[in-house]
């Protein structure tokens, strides 16, 4: 009896183990980007995205004569992605960038009458840097990029369907926008807001 359970005791360790090495193979393997669903290709907003660096802000401004910003996108990207683009002027294989809608305030400080600060998330844009064309059926992947809106709350599931329909009309100008030395996919990208890819 005790024999038995020893030996079952070591088998359920060598599975855990076994589990264990897989789980990181598959990763390994993989080797692209830790928020999108090998299998299937679906894309989620990185958890920690706001401990990575921030490639730059849009400030929306208040319409109907109201001052300060009524909205920031703050767009945020790996910290490598960045040493990278300056180094070879390009996003890398698996480079995720997400852009956060955020509410604001704005109010008279010390500092000015009119200052606005960020408040609450209201939902996210992520776009995926893809290289060797993966994910050829799904909608959400294509021009060299993987592509969805999250509204706030959740994280996981996307309410994008199509990016043709969904992203690419309002990214066409960012092309006549791109720098010279773009490569095709990048030039998707409105770079233009990003002074820290800058090589100086
Ligand atoms: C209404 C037009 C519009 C739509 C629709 C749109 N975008 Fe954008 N996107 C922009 C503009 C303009 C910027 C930069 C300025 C800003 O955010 O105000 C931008 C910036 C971004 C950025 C930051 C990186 C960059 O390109 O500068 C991401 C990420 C992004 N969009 C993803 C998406 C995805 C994914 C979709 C579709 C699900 C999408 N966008 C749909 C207009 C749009």
């Amino acid at each position: 009896m005790k024999k038995t359970v020893i030996f079952i005791i070591c088998l359920l360790w060598v599975g855990v183990n076994f589990t264990l090495v897989g789980w990181n193979l598959s990763h390994a393997e993989t080797g692209f980007a830790s928020n999108v669903d090998p299998e299937t290709g679906d894309i989620h907003v990185p958890k920690n995205y706001r401990r990575w660096s921030t490639l730059g802000t849009w400030a929306h401004a208040n319409t109907e004569g109201k001052p300060g910003s009524k909205e920031y996108h703050i767009v945020y990207t790996q910290p490598e992605t960045i040493v990278y683009y300056k180094k070879h002027r390009q996003f890398p294989d698996g480079a995720v960038l997400v852009k956060e809608l955020i509410h604001t305030k704005t109010m008279p400080m010390t500092t000015g009458p009119a200052v606005s600060h960020a408040t609450d998330i209201k939902g996210w844009f992520v776009l995926v840097r893809d290289t060797q064309g993966r994910f050829q059926d799904s909608p959400l992947w294509g021009d060299g990029w993987g592509w969805s809106f999250f509204e706030a709350g959740d994280r996981f599931k996307t309410s994008s369907t199509d990016y043709q329909k969904d992203c690419i009309a309002c990214h066409l100008p960012a092309r006549d926008l791109a720098p010279e030395h773009a490569v095709e996919a990048d030039k998707w990208t409105y770079t233009l807001g990003y002074p820290v890819l800058q090589k100086k």
